[in-house]
């Protein structure tokens, strides 16, 4: 038998241990140990029950997915599971930890569930681009019932153990030692008969029947949330087929959509995106062992939306933090804000009274800066203006204990020009939040010339902590995010003038799975925060951003004033198209000599998406970003870059570079300099390889 799966026997009971670490995952050896084991407690008659049960921290968390794309490798899960839901004796499913994904179905096919009250369970597969492929979907609607079973299965969003004892998930919820309860458990029901197996149930399918309206309200919800990826609707079919055809014939179905949604550039995409995330939190020169800092205290400098939210973070995250502004009325309009969206989250019941409480009391606000001196961490969060920052970081070194951080929230300015206001410049580094600071899960994480390895090290832990992405960038203007951000707003932006309409480029974005278009956005950020940016520089931009410019030197700001590249009735926040935005778009295209045409839906998304994967590549080549992944994580998490896409550089990689080039020089011709080809891009073009093997290489 297989060291990841060991068989034990205590008096009557056998227990199957899984020790696979980290997760437990089912590689192949598991499959094979557990098949192995499951046979050898069938034939040990002096086994009366069985327990299957994990070392380590957790419970079996899923199929294996760096196997996936490798072709079939027996034995097959299906032929896992059906041996033991056969089994004649018993089987007990321990859980702790996480029971997701094809561990959920291990345990789906076990008789019998037992949890500890901190388990989670869920079938995650939608977010890799797949369905459950190992009965899922026709045991756990059979187990639970259809309505709760397609939310699980289409949103892959898990469980806790209390809320699954009471679906009938788990049959017990255990308070002591698991391993204990589950043999104490087994002997309690190991002569029960007949056992209760999954695919023997009935009474969901039959009211599943009787109620079509409850699949076809499910369908179109799903549809609307899956914004064109595949996966959510091949939950559905498959969880249709578990209530129109008998169990068999689910599972081979089942099965079938299973092996179309592993070949999928969107399973392969989001498997991506998985491995991307967790790649970001890797620093080649920064190993896993380097010394962190404490961070028990934090100060946040500046009460407004961002340094109320990034203080939120923290506190939701156990740390003390002060939240200081210079004035105690901005102190206070801050703290209120913070009130009132605490508030929201416990009015949607996703916090209780009690633990808002506890979470504000770590808040401390303060027009002061007597909590500097013994913070361990300190955020400036105050306008984005190099003169301020300077002279605040040069006060901050003055106050600050010497091993403290001192972190900067810049979207884009020089955080090396601002280290060197202080004494100390291997303490200073860029925290980038993303507004809404407390809902973003990006984080990015500016590493200056000097910072030091711990100081890089701890804020990597940190981001982890507060629950965040965190993604160590290079300086530059606007870093990963907000630079190449700046090149497909200026596209869409481009292509109004010529000849789309605001309505026409956010359709197209949208079409493409993005939440919003570049111009709704716009009109939610607010159309005056670029304007004033663009102002303010040496060298103002004029040309591309003529009717951004003109609609703010109008007031018309976005959603804020009523109107922007959009209209919006009475607060709402729904777009209406503005008949006199075209005609200001017409009208500023004629000043400008640009005469214009009909514009492809396809034009405008190469162009806009285009422009950014070029500065990608950009960005790449001068190391701002460690690899092509990181860039898509900037992307996914904080700018709304559809993840079934893989994020810009993979999304290039599934277009083929060739062909990205070959139109970016295209453009070139046509536009001008502005599309000069990176030439990295055109390196690995022509040497006929990706973005992703580079990051191998
Ligand atoms: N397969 C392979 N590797 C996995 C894995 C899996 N299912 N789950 C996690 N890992 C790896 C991670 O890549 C990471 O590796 P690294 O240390 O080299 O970076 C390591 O395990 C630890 O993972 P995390 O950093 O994510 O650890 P956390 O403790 O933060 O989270 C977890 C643990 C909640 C289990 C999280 O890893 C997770 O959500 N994993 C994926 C679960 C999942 O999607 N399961 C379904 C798989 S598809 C399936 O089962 C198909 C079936 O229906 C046939």
């Amino acid at each position: 038998m297989s060291q990841t799966v060991t068989f034990e026997k205590r008096g009557s009971i056998g227990i199957i241990h899984v020790d696979n670490p980290p997760v437990n995952a089912l590689s192949r050896a598991v499959r094979q140990g557990l098949l192995d084991a499951i046979r050898g407690a069938d034939a040990d008659s002096d086994v009366k029950a069985i327990v299957l049960a994990c070392r380590g921290r957790t419970f079996i968390a899923g199929a294996d997915i760096s196997e996936f794309g490798q072709g079939p490798l027996e034995p097959d899960l299906g032929a896992v599971i059906a041996s033991y839901e056969a089994s004649e004796k018993p089987v007990v499913a321990a859980i702790h930890g996480t029971a997701l994904g094809g561990g959920l179905e291990v345990a789906l096919g076990c008789h019998y569930r037992i949890a500890v009250a901190t388990a989670k369970l869920g079938l995650p597969e939608v977010k890799l681009g797949l369905l459950p492929g190992a009965g899922g979907t026709q045991r756990l609607p059979r187990i639970i019932g259809f309505e709760k079973a397609l939310s699980l299965i289409t949103t892959g969003e898990p469980i806790a153990a209390g809320e699954a004892k009471s679906l009938g998930l788990v049959d017990e919820v255990v308070d002591g030692e698991l391993e204990a309860a589950a043999i104490g458990f087994a002997e309690r029901i190991a002569a029960t008969r007949p056992l209760p197996r999954a695919r023997d149930f009935t009474t969901h399918v039959e009211a599943a029947k009787k109620n079509p309206e409850l699949f076809e309200k499910a369908k179109k919800d799903v549809t609307a949330r899956a914004r064109g990826a595949g996966a959510p609707l091949r939950c559905l079919e498959a969880v249709r087929v578990a209530i129109e055809r008998p169990f068999d014939e689910g599972l081979s179905r089942e099965r079938e959509l299973f092996a179309e949604a592993v070949a999928s550039t969107e399973s392969a995409a989001l498997r991506h995106v998985f491995f991307a995330e967790r790649a970001a939190a890797k620093i080649p020169d920064v190993p896993a062992d380097t010394p962190t800092l404490p961070i028990r205290s934090a100060a946040v400098i500046g009460a407004g939306t961002m340094g109320g939210g990034i203080a939120m973070v923290l506190a939701n995250a156990g740390i003390a933090v002060t939240l200081i502004d210079r004035e105690q009325s901005f102190v206070d309009k801050g703290v209120e804000i913070i009130k009132k969206n605490y508030g929201a989250t416990v009015k949607k019941g996703k916090l209780s009274q009690s633990e808002m409480e506890v979470r504000l009391a770590r808040i401390t606000p303060s027009s002061n800066w007597d909590a500097l001196p013994t913070a361990d961490l300190v955020i400036e969060a105050v306008f984005e203006e190099m003169g301020l920052k300077k002279e605040l970081f040069t006060r901050l070194d003055g106050v600050c204990k010497k091993d403290a951080i001192l972190a900067t929230n810049t979207s884009s300015l020089d955080v090396d020009v601002i280290a060197r206001a202080t004494s100390r410049p291997e303490q200073v580094i860029g925290l980038h939040f993303f507004s809404p600071a407390n809902v973003m899960r990006l984080l990015e994480i500016v590493r200056g010339k000097v910072t030091s390895k711990e100081v890089v090290a701890s804020a990597m832990k940190l981001a982890k902590q507060i629950n965040k992405v965190g993604v160590l960038v290079g300086v530059c203007e606007g870093f990963v995010g907000n630079r190449m951000l700046h090149k497909y707003a200026h596209e869409a932006q481009h292509l109004l003038l010529e000849g789309a309409l605001p309505q026409q480029v956010d359709r197209v974005i949208t079409a493409f799975g993005f939440a919003m278009g570049p111009m709704a956005t716009s009109d939610l950020a607010g159309i005056d925060v670029g304007w004033r940016i663009r102002k303010a520089k040496a060298k103002p931009e004029r040309y591309g951003w003529g009717v951004a410019d003109r609609l703010a030197e109008m007031g018309h700001f976005g959603q804020k004033t009523g109107s922007g590249f959009y209209k919006y009735e009475d607060g709402s926040r729904v777009p209406i198209p503005n008949p006199e935005v075209e005609k200001l778009i017409v009208e500023i295209a004629q000043k400008n000599g640009v005469e214009r045409r009909s514009i492809s839906d396809h034009e405008i998304l190469d162009r806009c998406l285009f422009a950014m994967i070029n500065e990608g590549a950009k960005i790449l080549e001068e190391k701002i970003a460690l690899r092509s992944s990181d860039i898509d994580t900037v992307w996914i998490n904080g700018y709304g870059f559809p993840a079934h896409r893989g994020g810009p550089m993979f999304y290039a990689d599934t277009v083929g570079l060739a062909k990205v080039l070959g139109t970016v020089q295209e453009f070139g011709r046509k536009h001008g300099k502005a599309w000069s080809p990176a030439p990295l891009l055109v390196r690995l073009a022509g040497e006929g390889k990706t973005f992703g093997a580079l990051a191998e290489g």
